[in-house]
């Protein structure tokens, strides 16, 4: 993984102590140099960043971007805006991943950033609210129109004088859309077919070891649709939120998987190996003879975590997928082969693929609160998962799990499965949502209250005000704290937070602000103030000061400074 070994290798260089060290830590052979601004003898500096109080922001439902002191934005690029002479930038911007084109220049690559879904009463100026029978009045030019603005985009980004530009019809810029063909990598056909039409639910993702982006298929039931089983093992077909169904024939089983992408060409892959839910993410682990293994949750209430490892190397094909049982602490094989239970209800490996949620309960796997984002931690190798929440539960504010693999192997087939942090007023943060590491290993985390609950008196979330970013510095006077250091737009979440290489810049998506808008002449935000007063999901880069100092915990830590 390129911006995760690169990282590893600089926690190697910053000398953790040996029996912190899982074997992951060691085994990269990158020898990357950290830049440091700090050198020895600048002792008061030393003692200024020793002394780091980062300065909490209060919750707010002011309808900005609000940044803690020592951090700035500025926008990279927002809905609508042409990356090509053809092509525009999609709708509600989540995963972004960054790639430079050339290793020893970070600050030119090429960025992708996932367009998860679209409100219909900004893209097509349709309103269902406005009709007795709202699908007698879909035209399919407002299907259309929403089918382009969801998928991905891929869009060449430079710094020039601090600020990253999107270099506008530079020959990599693409979009894939809900129509863009799509190669299924199994080799039985799905619904009939080898390749497929479009992406879409595009929430979060990952990076492959081989530089390629991954792309997931969440909510994909609002756009066809799904189909559903009954007792005795009868199909029924259940519409979808858009109703594209009714305007073009493309099955749910070609929707809900992982999807790789190559930066370069754009060709892009859906790896079935993997199964078919609402993956949030796609988390992978180069283990040291290059077999993978690929983590991802199912952000539905009283789903499931799977992993997927791989028996040949570098393959989202070849190897076994898993369900996790937390309780036990076991990772449960879905393979149609060796399981008779399994066996029993569907035909092949491929129905349990297309209907992993019925085999993973029928497994016993543990009902989880909406697994979201995972990431591994660099310092302990632990893996972390974020649990939104599940009202149904009475789980309001969520929590993060922490995984423990036996012996710290990735391929292991036991864990140890325990809260690393619960969300709640004592923390100050509600619905965890995507995580990411600096370049210390500090855990950024984002929230993702839903719209309609934000800022709702006597409502549980009133607390925390708007959607937030927070940091969790894992040194220092404020290790352990969690801290907002941003706030979002009014009914925004932050989604989408990813270093670039060289660790001085968050990019961040800034998604569905004035989500609950019902009257474009009166919308709910007006970010990111635009003269025609739309709101407008977009990406930004967050840099700073703050950054820079979080970035040198480590360091300081272990006396490198
Ligand atoms: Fe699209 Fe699970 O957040
Ligand atoms: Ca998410
Ligand atoms: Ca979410």
């Amino acid at each position: 993984m390129y911006g995760r070994r690169k990282f590893i290798s600089f926690l190697g260089k910053a000398g953790l102590g040996a029996a912190a060290i899982p074997p992951f830590l060691t085994s990269c052979g990158n020898t990357t140099t950290p830049s440091d601004s700090f050198r020895q003898g600048d002792e008061e500096a030393l003692k200024r960043l020793k002394d780091l109080i980062v300065e909490g922001l209060q919750p707010s439902d002011q309808d900005d971007l609000l940044l803690s002191n020592g951090l700035d934005y500025h926008t990279i690029i927002r809905w609508g805006d042409p990356i090509t002479d053809e092509d525009s930038f999609g709708f509600n911007n989540d995963f972004t991943c960054f790639i430079p084109l050339d290793e020893s220049d970070p600050t030119d690559g090429l960025l992708w950033v996932n367009h998860e879904y679209m409100n219909p009463l900004f893209v097509s100026d349709f309103d269902a609210r406005k009709y007795d029978n709202p699908k007698e009045h879909r035209t399919i030019e407002q299907v259309d129109k929403e089918m382009y603005v969801v998928g991905g985009s891929i869009i060449r980004v430079r710094q020039e004088n601090g600020n990253w530009k999107v270099v506008k019809n530079d020959p990599h810029n693409r979009r894939l859309t809900a129509k863009t063909p799509i190669q299924l990598n199994w080799d039985t056909p799905i619904e009939g077919k080898s390749t497929v039409f479009g992406t879409h639910s595009n929430c979060s993702g990952g990076i492959t070891p081989w530089n390629t982006f991954l792309t997931c298929e969440e909510n994909y039931q609002s756009c066809f649709g799904d189909t559903v089983y009954d007792e005795n093992n009868i199909a029924t077909k259940v519409p979808g939120l858009y109703g594209w169904e009714n305007f073009y024939d493309y099955p749910p089983e070609h929707y809900g998987w992982v999807v790789e992408i190559d930066p370069k060409s754009g060709s892009a892959q859906k790896h079935i190996a993997l199964g078919r839910f609402a993956h949030e993410c796609c988390t992978l682990y180069e283990l040291e003879d290059k077999r993978i293994v690929a983590y991802s949750g199912d952000d539905k209430a009283d789903e499931h975590l799977y992993k997927f490892v791989s028996s040949t190397s570098g393959s989202l094909k070849e190897g076994t997928l898993y369900v996790a049982d937390t309780i036990n602490g076991k990772w449960l094989s879905l393979d149609w082969e060796s399981q008779p239970v399994l066996q029993e209800k569907f035909k092949d490996q491929t129905e349990v693929l297309i209907r992993v949620r019925e085999a993973a309960k029928l497994l016993g796997a543990t009902e989880l609160n909406r697994p979201e984002d995972i990431e591994i931690d660099p310092i302990t190798g632990n893996v972390l998962v974020s649990l939104t929440n599940n009202k149904g539960k009475n789980d309001h504010h969520g929590s993060i799990l922490k995984v423990e693999e036996t012996n710290g192997a990735f391929d292991s087939l036991t864990f140890n499965a325990s809260t690393y942090l619960a969300g709640g007023e004592e923390t100050g943060f509600s619905c965890p949502d995507n995580l990411a590491f600096d370049l210390s290993g500090n855990l950024w985390i984002t929230s993702d209250m839903s719209g309609s609950s934000m800022n709702k008196e006597d409502g549980p979330y009133m607390p925390f005000k708007n959607n937030s970013l927070f940091v969790v510095p894992r040194y220092g006077k404020d290790e352990g704290k969690v801290i907002r250091v941003a706030s979002a737009p009014r009914d925004a979440e932050l989604t989408g937070p990813w270093f670039s290489p060289d660790g001085k810049t968050l990019f961040l998506s800034v998604q569905h602000p004035g989500e609950q808008t019902t009257d474009l002449e009166n919308p709910t935000s007006k970010w990111p103030f635009d003269q025609d007063g739309i709101p407008k999901p977009a990406v930004v880069a967050i840099t700073g000061d703050l950054i820079e100092k979080m970035n040198k915990l480590r360091q300081i830590e272990m006396n490198e400074v």
